[in-house]
């Protein structure tokens, strides 16, 4: 129905951007981006006085969101009206700012259009080879300053070659090398370049993406000491076979898989790297946490585990336990796939689908009622029998009033 906001306000509006090229490759795209020429943020108020959905705006940018109740998302920007005055002729407007909207974009795949009203309805515009590009399977800039103008551009030509399975073409593959090697990538901020890493590791399967970040030298302009050598690479293989067990077991849990990654791609870092390449990359003050205690105590653990196989002694399942109940899911799957002895795997993995969820009868309320004075000693209490019924000792709630009284 935006074609019919775009007719009542008279703005031409374009489907474009990844969208329409999803759309042309079948592949899902729930993400819908809209050009307007015009005031989009006009658009996208009168389209919300129609139907049921929130506007956001950012007026310095001309662009809003629409936000719909099912969570679908809209993004929309303007163009703006560009009157190209050619000496002695009159203005040529058509088409002139959606087309220039889409010339400052990345790759010619990401140039096409859908025109959603006026008298182009429904057509597809395609002003730079994008439909060719597609059918050829490749990448290629529009210009030749595309990736200086924007370096995160590389990120994002390896994301689309691994996941679309496509290849730069041979010009814009030697702009690309040309921009790192002569520097770029150091002018782009921290909180850019952890974005385009994260958005990698989010992918479907980020290996591939992962790999050719490395070939192509890109990962020394992360941090000077990062590398990736047999080794990682075989980590990271083991991190997404970890990752898939895990969401085979937990369908429903949300899993920040990118911290799985991002922690095996620093897996080798001395720990006094760590806060230097935190800094680089203005990793939010969560994970940066994460990086401080939980990486150190998971590789003292991961010592822990290799020492008691070498001595041939399987932890109890209370010491299982109280090694790794600390650790969020991403950081247990993270020391999983560190894990290179099948035996070990087998202890962790056990923790999470078996160990970490059981529980005791007795509570704080419980040990009130038996008249225990309330204090630290609850807690020594209720860990003491939870430790016992980890280890088989007792099985029941008599077991444990038996056990505490
Ligand atoms: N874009 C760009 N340069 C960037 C980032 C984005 O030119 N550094 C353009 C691209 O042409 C893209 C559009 O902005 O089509 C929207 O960006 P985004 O939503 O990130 O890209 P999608 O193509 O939708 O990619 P994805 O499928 O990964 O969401």
């Amino acid at each position: 129905d935006c074609g019919a906001v775009g007719e009542a306000l008279d703005m031409p509006v374009y489907a474009v951007g990844g969208f329409v090229r999803d759309l042309l490759l079948r592949q899902e795209n729930l993400d819908v981006d809209l050009v307007v020429e015009g005031n989009g943020i006009a658009f996208a108020e009168e389209f919300a006085r129609r139907h049921p959905c929130r506007v956001r705006s950012h007026h310095k940018f001309g662009t809003a969101i629409l936000i719909f109740p099912d969570g679908g998302k809209i993004d929309i920007a303007s163009a703006r009206m560009e009157y190209y005055l050619e000496p002695g002729a009159l203005p040529t407007v058509e088409h002139s700012s959606i087309k220039l909207d889409l010339y400052r974009r990345d790759f010619t795949i990401n140039t096409l259009a859908i025109a959603l009203n006026g008298k182009r309805h429904g057509e597809l515009l395609d002003f730079f080879g994008g439909q060719r590009d597609l059918r050829e399977k490749v990448l290629r800039v529009l210009h030749n300053l595309s990736f200086v103008e924007d370096p995160t551009r590389v990120f994002r030509a390896i994301r689309f070659e691994q996941r679309l399975g496509f290849h730069l073409g041979a010009h814009t593959e030697s702009l690309l090398k040309s921009a790192i090697q002569m520097g770029f990538m150091s002018r782009v901020s921290g909180a850019r370049l952890f974005n385009e890493l994260t958005i990698i590791f989010k992918e479907a399967n980020p290996l591939p993406a992962v790999f050719r970040l490395a070939e192509l030298g890109l990962l020394p302009c992360i941090h000077s000491a990062l590398t990736l050598g047999e080794r990682k690479r075989r980590l990271f293989e083991a991190a997404s076979q970890a990752v898939l067990w895990y969401e085979f077991q937990h369908p429903k849990k949300v899993l920040q898989r990118w911290e799985v990654y991002f922690l095996c791609l620093i897996s080798d870092l001395d720990y006094r790297a760590v806060p230097t390449i935190a800094r680089r990359l203005d990793v939010p003050a969560r994970f940066r946490e994460l990086l401080r205690a939980q990486r150190g105590q998971a590789h003292r653990v991961i010592r822990q585990l290799a020492r008691r196989l070498g001595r041939d002694q399987e932890p109890r399942p209370s010491e299982l336990h109280r090694m790794l109940s600390g650790f969020s899911d991403e950081v247990l799957l993270y020391i999983l796939a560190r894990l290179s002895d099948e035996r070990a795997r087998q202890w962790v993995a056990h923790y999470i689908t078996h160990l970490r969820h059981t529980s005791i009868h007795l509570d704080g309320h419980a040990l009130k009622e038996m008249g225990f004075p309330p204090g630290p000693l609850y807690k020594k209490i209720l860990s003491l029998l939870l430790a016992e019924r980890l280890d088989g000792r007792i099985h029941s709630l008599e077991d444990e009033i038996a056990l505490v009284q």
